[in-house]
């Protein structure tokens, strides 16, 4: 199946107490790590012509612009928690917000 590239190393808790996850040296790809997490986990309910609630999903563009509100979704932070039948793997939410912390690079 499609591999994942999970980011190590952030939670580190030695280290860099109050440092956030951005300090990764890790730069986070978009095309083969997030990309294929909203594809998995998102799309199917939020693609082209019947996104839910709204929301569409496909393409970077999308994606970043959306970013914040997806990011409060996983973490059910204000909103509806999302994907709805249960939270992500921590790990890939960690993923979603260094992808946005290092600037929702189109890579
Ligand atoms: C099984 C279908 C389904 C999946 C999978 C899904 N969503 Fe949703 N999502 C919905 C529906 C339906 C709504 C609209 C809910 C409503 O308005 O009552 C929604 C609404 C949202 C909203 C707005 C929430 C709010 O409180 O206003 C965001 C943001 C969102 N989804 C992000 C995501 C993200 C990010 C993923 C993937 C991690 C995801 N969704 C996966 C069905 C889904």
């Amino acid at each position: 199946m499609g591999s994942v590239l999970i980011v190590g190393s952030s939670c580190d808790k030695d280290q860099v107490p109050q440092e956030s996850i951005c300090s990764s040296e890790e730069v986070v790809s978009y095309s083969s790590s997030i990309e294929p997490l909203i594809q998995q986990h998102c799309l199917g309910c939020h693609d082209l012509g019947g996104g839910s609630g709204g929301y569409v999903f496909n393409g970077h563009d999308n994606v970043s612009v959306n970013a914040s509100d997806m990011l409060d979704a996983m973490n059910a932070n204000g909103l509806q928690l999302m994907p709805q039948n249960g939270p992500l793997n921590d790990s890939l939410i960690t993923l979603f917000e260094l992808w946005i912390c290092q600037g929702k690079l189109n890579n």
